[in-house]
């Protein structure tokens, strides 16, 4: 299969190509794009492999693209590649209220891909892993409301974030990602706010989550981001249509897919973005009745952003399309 990742010189491009030859997928032909190749190469497979700009990688027809390069970007040149015949999986916000457009994790839906979805999105790194989470519960007690505090990683925001907290903790000048300092700072705003005062992020966890899970879900959100690296925690409050043991609700998380129960406080056993850091399950835990209102549950959720937060996903969901025989049959038709 001939892949184009594009985006490959960011944050999520570098771990696309990570997951690619990890899980052993059927990459022939690597066509790595970022605004322009200025000579630059990415290693893959041990190769060091020419950067290309979007023309170049258009011209050669890859079968499949992942995109993580911005959405106005995406909106650009995605069409520009399903024109030729390519399956395009993107990374970012552009593609994923559309109606006619999937929006998947794979553990969930991805029974709703069909042959025709030439451009799928992948949700937003903090929503996958609450509806990654959520899923398997809502099955079993029905979720009506939820109440979720995000703390999410610099590497959310990409390389220049990164740069701005290792900056400011060496105490040197730099370019700033965000509008204060990050170091020894919390900051109650991930993306730019929207009408209602909600900011763009904490609207993606609302209208994703109804869009993945069930339209009747109340959500609510507020999104902060931290002087972290290794990945996204959330705090998060379930009200239930159903009552729930405690004892039933980790069983079914233990053996949910992509979930990592780590629920023992006696022996100081819970998620952490250290230990979520380059895995990618998503760690759930501090699993306690909410002592103040009937069938509701708090817990804690915590994986790598960069990960099933974003390039394990979608890489995901390129196996369920192969898998389904799906990605295949265009390449035969094209
Ligand atoms: N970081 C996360 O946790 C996360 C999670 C989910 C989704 N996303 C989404 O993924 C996207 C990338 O995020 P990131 O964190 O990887 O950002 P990043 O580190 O800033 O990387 C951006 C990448 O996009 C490329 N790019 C930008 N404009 C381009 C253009 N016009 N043509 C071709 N390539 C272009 C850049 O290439 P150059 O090197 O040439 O500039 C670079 O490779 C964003 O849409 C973001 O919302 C990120």
């Amino acid at each position: 299969m001939k892949v184009a990742v594009v985006g490959a010189t960011g944050m999520v491009g570098g771990v696309m190509l990570k997951v690619l030859e990890e899980r052993g997928f059927p990459v022939d032909v690597l066509l790595p794009v970022a605004s322009e190749g200025r000579g630059r190469t990415v290693r893959f497979r041990g190769q060091d492999v020419p950067v290309i700009g979007m023309e170049a990688a258009i011209a050669q027809r890859p079968d499949l693209a992942l995109f993580s390069a911005g959405g106005g970007t995406s909106l650009e040149w995605a069409p520009r590649f399903a024109e030729v015949g390519c399956t395009v999986i993107d990374n970012s916000s552009a593609w994923r209220m559309q109606a006619d457009k999937k929006l998947v994790v794979p553990e969930i839906n991805g029974d709703v891909l069909r042959a025709e979805d030439r451009i799928i999105a992948n949700p937003n790194c903090s929503t996958i892993q609450l509806v990654l989470t959520l899923a398997p519960l809502h099955k079993a007690y029905t979720v009506e409301r939820v109440i979720v505090s995000t703390y999410q990683s610099v590497t959310g925001t990409g390389m220049k974030a990164v740069s701005q907290l290792e900056n400011e903790r060496k105490g040197v000048k730099g370019d700033m990602a965000y509008p204060f300092p990050i170091d020894r700072n919390v900051i109650p705003r991930c993306d730019v706010f929207t009408d209602n005062g909600y900011t763009k992020e904490e609207m993606k966890l609302v209208n994703e989550t109804k869009k993945i899970l069930d339209p009747a879900i109340r959500v609510t959100a507020t999104a902060v981001r931290v002087p972290v690296t290794g990945g996204h925690s959330e705090a998060v409050n379930v009200e239930f249509a159903n009552d729930f043991e405690l004892d039933a609700v980790r069983e079914l998380l233990r053996n949910a897919p992509g979930i990592h129960l780590l629920d023992d406080p006696a022996k100081d056993e819970y998620p952490m973005p250290l230990i979520a850091n380059g895995r990618d399950e998503v760690f759930v835990g501090r699993l306690r009745r909410d002592e103040t209102q009937p069938r509701t549950l708090n817990l804690w959720i915590v994986a790598d952003n960069l990960r099933k937060g974003a390039a394990t996903n979608a890489v995901q969901i390129a196996e369920t399309l192969l898998r389904q025989g799906l990605l295949r049959e265009r390449v035969a038709s094209a």
